[in-house]
């Protein structure tokens, strides 16, 4: 595949402010007048979207590790192939809200199920790869403190947030060229400040 798009993921722990950040983010690419398209994951199709309900229903208490990890993929790679791919040569950003550094913390590290998920996950991006991820890093116990209501996956124990935390920091410490860890404790403008550093970097 072709590909002209700068491709930006945007991860998070859990009250981090990443829908704040996003919004910031296409603030300034507009000021900068490059074209640019954002989607989120999982979602951002209609089946993605269909699956994302799925995941996140607190009423589906019985849905297990290996299928919750499918599902993940499945809405990934709906994704890529219905619009990721189209767009990877016609716009000059593409911003992701999450992608798949997500499952590598969220399934990989802090639910534990491991080596299954980094080669399904390496095999089920189809070769899609951010060049730029930023993650938006704050204690689980202060970020969980801001939420107002919880989905099935905010639902879970602090050990579980704690895990995925200590996820994300091993995947940046291993892809430090690619993965910029953002604190994410203070105030929104500084949030900001230290994102715009990262992305005028790539602008
Ligand atoms: P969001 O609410 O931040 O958009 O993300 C949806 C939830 O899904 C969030 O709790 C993180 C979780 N998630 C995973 O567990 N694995 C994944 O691969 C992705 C993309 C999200």
């Amino acid at each position: 595949m072709k590909k002209k798009s700068f491709f930006i993921s945007i991860e998070g722990l859990e009250g981090s402010g990443k829908s704040s950040v996003i919004k910031f983010i296409e603030k300034l690419l507009r000021k900068k007048k490059v074209s640019f398209k954002v989607y989120r994951e999982p979602g951002s199709t209609k089946i993605g979207e269909k699956i994302r309900e799925i995941l996140l229903d607190n009423k589906n208490k019985k849905l297990s590790p290996h299928t919750e990890l499918l599902l993940y993929l499945a809405a990934r790679t709906q994704l890529i192939e219905e619009k990721l791919e189209r767009d990877f040569k016609k716009f000059d950003f593409i911003i992701c809200d999450r992608f798949f550094d997500s499952t590598l913390a969220y399934q990989g590290f802090a639910l534990g199920l491991g080596k299954i998920v980094e080669e399904s996950v390496k095999m089920f991006s189809l070769g899609v790869i951010p060049n730029l991820t930023l993650v938006l890093d704050v204690l689980p116990k202060l970020g969980l403190s801001r939420l107002k209501s919880k989905d099935r996956i905010e639902s879970r124990a602090l050990s579980f947030h704690n895990r995925l935390r200590n996820g994300y920091l091993a995947l940046a410490k291993k892809y430090p060229r690619r993965i910029k860890m953002i604190d994410a404790t203070d105030s929104l403008p500084k949030i900001y400040q230290r994102v715009q550093k990262q992305l005028e970097k790539v602008l």
